[in-house]
């Protein structure tokens, strides 16, 4: 007897193991997480280690699986760490860096072509009524997407992730915000105006038609009422598809 029954159970409880780990198998897609993100992409280790001493991490973990706007990260490689005045970090208050970490953050999510239409100032993580608004620019040129924060000139140089809710792109120059890296320099001579529609040269309105043209393109793409119904129209059916899910 007992040499019939012992196959059968040791065949049962493999079958009974089988079907537990196969239970537990599917993968979890679960909330995405920077660090961990960063880590797999290579040469963050430096903004990684901010992230988690500001515990900016967790805040952005559970921002992009919570959020309704997304959000969009700009992420400095360690060369663009490494290429800042010595001390520069150094000398943050802890409060300091957790606003330069979330400098770099915008809490919406933009892909490459939406920053193509956003009107600047952006507002950036790090602002808010008590601190002021810690914005940034961007300036696109076809898909090249260029950052000025009144200290540094960045460039995106590439997308290290995106999903529905996230956004992260490499950036080649930390993000210094004006509010903490006032430059040392006495302020430079205002830069020469743009030339005036009204211009009574000879040569002028062949310039000036240009850059009319190109002002109300401008306008146009990120005034233009059509563009608005547009983009209102797009919110209002994601916001009825999100509530059928
Ligand atoms: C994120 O990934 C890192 C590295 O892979 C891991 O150490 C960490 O525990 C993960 N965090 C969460 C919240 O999953
Ligand atoms: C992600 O969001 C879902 C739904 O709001 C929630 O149940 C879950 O606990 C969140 N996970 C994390 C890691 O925040
Ligand atoms: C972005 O910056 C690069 C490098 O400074 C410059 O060559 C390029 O013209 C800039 N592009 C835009 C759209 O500002
Ligand atoms: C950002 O853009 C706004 C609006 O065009 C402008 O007033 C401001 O001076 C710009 N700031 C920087 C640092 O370029």
């Amino acid at each position: 007897m007992k040499q019939v029954q012992f196959p059968f159970l040791l065949f049962l409880i493999f079958f009974l193991h089988c079907t537990k780990t196969s239970a537990q198998s599917p993968p979890p897609s679960g909330p995405a997480n920077i660090t961990g993100i960063l880590e797999k992409a290579g040469q963050y280790t430096t903004f990684i280690r901010l992230l988690k001493s500001t515990q900016e991490a967790d805040q952005i973990n559970s921002q992009a699986n919570n959020s309704n706007q997304g959000l969009t990260i700009f992420a400095p490689t360690d060369s663009a760490f490494s290429s800042l005045k010595s001390g520069a970090l150094n000398s943050l208050t802890d409060q300091q860096k957790v606003q330069l970490v979330q400098f770099h953050i915008l809490p919406s999510l933009y892909s490459i072509s939406q920053f193509q239409t956003v009107s600047n100032p952006l507002r950036t993580q790090a602002g808010d009524s008590s601190n002021g608004q810690f914005p940034l620019n961007v300036t696109t040129s076809g898909n090249q997407v260029n950052i000025t924060t009144g200290v540094v000139d960045a460039t995106v140089a590439n997308t290290v992730y995106s999903d529905s809710q996230l956004a992260v792109y490499q950036v080649d120059k930390v993000l210094l915000p004006l509010q903490l890296f006032k430059k040392a320099v006495s302020p430079a001579p205002a830069p020469a105006e743009k030339p005036k529609k009204r211009v009574s040269g000879s040569d002028a309105p062949t310039k000036s038609t240009g850059d009319a043209s190109v002002d109300s393109s401008d306008a146009m793409r990120s005034n233009h009422p059509a563009i608005t119904v547009i983009s209102f129209g797009v919110a209002v059916s994601a916001a009825f598809y999100s509530l059928l899910l």
